[in-house]
């Protein structure tokens, strides 16, 4: 049987519910679910509560993901409202500013009226992430253009929306993007099956948009799963909270869009680990790299995920290849579906020297 070393990936958007939603996934748990699926670190969101925007939250969080991560990891920062002075003074510790254009599950919505003013803020080095459904992508790139800072558009919507970031980076501006994995291989096809476990934001689209998005994939950055667990009584609930997990899927799934041809195994690692790296400006984790047993392919369970929430969205889904062992800092974190790591081994990811967009 064949096995494939690969680098493992840099998951560079998740929500690991620490502070504040400890019941639907907590660091140590949210990164055994991320070794588990092959990911040696992911880009923690700030939509916390109390969400992650001044000098306090910032320390409690990263001394408790300091002392629970058994994977690598950067923090976001977001901005709650209210004076601008923490930016410039965390931005050399966060990975990037996370801004809320759209409604979603959170209390950092921002209004336009302040966009201006916190991009201009912001100082880098790490890009500012937006979350945009479609109207208000186009609002972030003119303020991108008008502050002249680079700006990363998280999940994007649609393959329209894609296209208009492409269009904005052909006039110069310094833009990257990243499209999920629910938006490549679930559709609303699915909603019927799925109900609340298929809502998040931005919303699941049309198979035929799901297929314009593959032949489009050239003009995509990154590949990150938003991770984002709720628990099936809070999915099942009256106001089900959009989000649904990815951590433990995402590479299975892409590894058999490998198989199929639809993608080759080189984009792959640059879609998940190199681009994420240089656009976050990182340095890759140290001593680290996966070993995929090369089989398939198979559906993916509804059960059986480390992720505290339980559950996935792609239970029944076609994936290939198994995550047999994972090598961090040069020791084996997990293998053979056991987790190796003690609490606290997981690593603040370092900052490259220079944090340009492209080499
Ligand atoms: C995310 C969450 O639950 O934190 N939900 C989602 O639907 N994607 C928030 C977000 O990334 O918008
Ligand atoms: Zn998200």
């Amino acid at each position: 049987m064949e096995t494939l070393t690969a680098p493992g990936m840099v998951d560079a958007h998740v929500h690991l519910r620490e502070p504040g939603a400890a019941h639907k996934e907590d660091i140590w748990t949210g990164t055994a679910a991320a070794l588990a699926g092959g990911v040696v670190a992911v880009l923690d969101m700030p939509n916390n509560t109390p969400p992650i925007v001044d000098e306090e939250t910032w320390r409690r969080k990263a001394s408790a993901f300091r002392a629970r991560a058994v994977a690598d990891y950067g923090l976001f920062l977001g901005y709650a409202g209210g004076a601008v002075d923490p930016l410039p003074r965390l931005a050399p510790r966060a990975v990037g500013l996370k801004l809320y254009l759209d409604e979603t599950f959170g209390n950092l919505l921002l209004g336009r009226d302040r966009l201006a003013e916190v991009f201009a803020a912001w100082p880098g080095p790490g890009p500012i992430a937006i979350h945009a459904e479609s109207a208000s992508i186009r609002i972030a790139l003119e303020t991108a253009a008008g502050t002249g800072r680079r700006v990363h558009i998280c999940h994007v919507p649609s393959p329209d929306d894609l296209l208009s970031i492409a269009s904005a980076r052909e006039k110069g501006l310094e833009v990257t993007c990243e499209v999920t994995p629910h938006h490549l291989f679930l559709s609303t096809a699915d909603v019927p099956r799925l109900g609340a476990f298929g809502q998040m934001k931005p919303p699941l689209l049309p198979p035929a948009e799901v297929q314009r998005f593959w032949e489009l994939l050239g003009l995509v950055d990154i590949i990150a799963s938003d991770h984002a667990p709720h628990t099936r009584a809070e999915k099942e609930g009256p106001n089900p909270p959009p989000g649904v997990p990815g951590l433990e899927t995402t590479l299975p799934l892409l590894f058999w869009a490998v198989e199929q041809k639809r993608l080759t195994w080189e984009r792959l690692w640059e879609l998940v680990y190199t681009r994420p790296l240089e656009i976050y400006g990182l340095k890759p984790p140290a001593e680290a790299h996966i070993e995929v047993e090369w089989r398939g392919p198979y559906r993916l369970g509804a059960r059986g995920y480390r992720t505290k929430c339980g559950w996935s969205p792609y239970a029944g889904k076609m994936a290939y290849g198994f995550i047999r062992c994972v090598t961090l800092h040069r020791r084996t974190v997990f293998a053979e579906g056991r987790l190796l790591a003690q609490p606290g081994e997981g690593r603040p990811l370092q900052r490259a020297e220079s944090c340009s967009q492209r080499e």
